[in-house]
């Protein structure tokens, strides 16, 4: 055997792998014809906030704890969880954009006729209104689009034109999983605001297809040591800046507290460290086990607060 022929039979694509993957791809596409959205029909748009509800569980807010979260009045709180939801979407935006971008790269070098590319047209669909239904909730929400920054905006440009496919679907499982951990917190609590459970719903039941496609995916790759080692450090850029995008610093104004102040408060803060970890805990223990965890992004992971 060729060195060239055993790479392509080990790759994702190997012809040994096309029987499991179509099957994959063909349960997906049954369950999304029977259980999809249309976010701009299925959410009640005309109701407004409703006073007094916290838009997500208070001690997942990244001030929750901190001499800063003691000296607010609970309408600050409140406005508090409203912006760092907001926040949240609008990195979900900048994410789910990167990742249309790489499922289409995906679906272009392949054959349109199998389920596995069908599949990957459909969570396109999906990730398109899911942009929309969090562009609409932050309008509804009446705060601004909070957005990563300049870097993580330019990176990102960079990674969706020349991601590799255990980057492509290493770093997609990571932004579903950890907004998948936060938003099953927010749809099962009956305390908090109707319209972010109605969103969160939405995205959680679309997002689990995504996420079994994403890990299977993963699965089928084959690294080698040195290919291992730089598709760990890219993971691990994807997972610092990822995470540390998440809260938009600029929003603490809207409570009262200096932006450099709240970052700061944040950054100490041991209970926002322990939300990291959790939501993050599952799909690290998935990447860890594709070998995309390691000493090349250790280091990144520690920095980014989630191990
Ligand atoms: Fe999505
Ligand atoms: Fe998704």
């Amino acid at each position: 055997m060729t060195a060239t022929t055993r790479r392509a039979n080990n790759g994702p694509d190997a012809p040994d792998h096309a029987p499991a993957r179509e099957r994959t791809a063909q349960r997906l596409l049954a369950s999304s014809a029977k259980l999809s959205f249309d976010p701009v029909k299925d959410i009640d748009w005309e109701a407004g906030p409703e006073p007094g509800r916290y838009y997500c569980p208070p001690r997942r807010l990244s001030l929750y704890g901190t001499p800063q979260w003691d000296r607010m009045t609970e309408e600050e709180r409140i406005e508090l969880s409203k912006h760092e939801v907001a926040s949240i979407a609008a990195v979900g935006i900048w994410f789910e954009e990167i990742l249309m971008q790489m499922l289409l790269r995906h679906a272009f070098d392949r054959d349109p006729t199998t389920a596995h590319v069908q599949y990957a047209l459909t969570e396109i669909g999906d990730e398109c209104r899911h942009s929309v239904m969090f562009a609409r909730m932050i309008t509804w929400m009446g705060v601004p689009a909070y957005r990563p920054a300049r870097v993580a905006h330019e990176l990102g440009r960079i990674f969706k034109a020349v991601s590799t496919h255990s980057q492509t679907f290493g770093g997609t499982m990571y932004v579903e999983e950890i907004l998948d951990a936060f938003q099953r917190e927010v749809m099962a609590d009956e305390t908090l605001q109707p319209l972010t459970r109605q969103v969160s719903r939405i995205h959680v039941i679309e997002e689990s297809r995504h996420i079994s496609y994403a890990r299977e995916e993963l699965q089928r790759g084959h690294l080698g040591p040195v290919r291992r080692r730089w598709e760990q450090l890219l993971i691990g850029l994807i997972i610092y800046f990822s995470t540390t995008s998440l809260i938009n610093p600029r929003l603490y104004a809207a409570v009262g507290v200096d932006p450099a102040e709240g970052r700061r408060a944040a950054r100490a803060n041991p209970y926002w460290h322990t939300t990291k970890r959790e939501m993050a805990a599952k799909t690290l223990a998935v990447l860890d086990r594709a070998g995309l965890v390691g000493g090349a992004n250790r280091w990144l992971l520690r920095a980014a607060g989630v191990v």
